[in-house]
């Protein structure tokens, strides 16, 4: 078995892995790192949603070895020890979660959509939020969170925007990436 090097957070592991073994079982039982939930396990959810070389991707379908020689990162990495991610913040600030099991998938495609466009519109941040699924929330107050860490990180937020950048997200065959529907 040829072990993986991957760096999760900012630290490189070498780990041997079962061929089949998908990027969010190396997350969860290899790593410890459990703030990927293991949702549908089936690419409709975006429970397990995590960063790989800064775009979004669901992990349940993404296997570990797809993620050789790659940056990876979970929640567990967005907050510094002194502070939580200034997303973090603004979800909390504006009571966007509710049971929080959707929380680390929707704050890391939130972080995927700042990066990529620091003013996004309402539109552009639904889109950005399609492929995670609530069951608590109504949506439009991570909408307004969203909003606010753009303005926290950014300086600046344009509802009025035409621009519609596509957010991206890192392609899996079969698809089933957790962006829009
Ligand atoms: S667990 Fe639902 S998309 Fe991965
Ligand atoms: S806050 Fe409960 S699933 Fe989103």
């Amino acid at each position: 078995m040829t072990p993986l090097r991957i760096t999760v957070n900012g630290r490189e592991h070498v780990l041997p892995a079962p061929p089949e073994t998908t990027l969010l079982a190396l997350l969860r039982e290899h790593l410890g790192l459990t703030g990927a939930k293991l949702g549908c396990d089936v690419g409709d959810c975006g429970a397990c949603t995590v960063l790989v070389d800064g775009l979004a991707v669901n992990a349940c379908l993404m296997l570990a070895a797809q993620a050789d020689g790659r940056s990876v990162l979970t929640i567990e990495g967005l907050a510094t020890p002194d502070a939580l991610h200034p997303i973090q913040q603004a979800f909390e600030r504006h009571a966007a979660l509710q049971c929080g099991f959707c929380g680390p998938g929707v704050i890391l495609s939130a972080k995927a959509l700042l990066d990529a466009n620091p003013a996004p519109t309402a539109a552009e941040i639904r889109e950005a939020l399609a492929g995670n699924l609530c069951r608590c929330t109504g949506y439009a107050k991570m909408i307004t969170a969203v909003h606010a860490a753009a303005q926290a990180l950014h300086g600046a937020t344009d509802e009025r925007s035409p621009r519609a950048t596509p957010v991206p997200r890192l392609p899996l065959p079969g698809g089933g990436t957790g962006g829009p529907r």
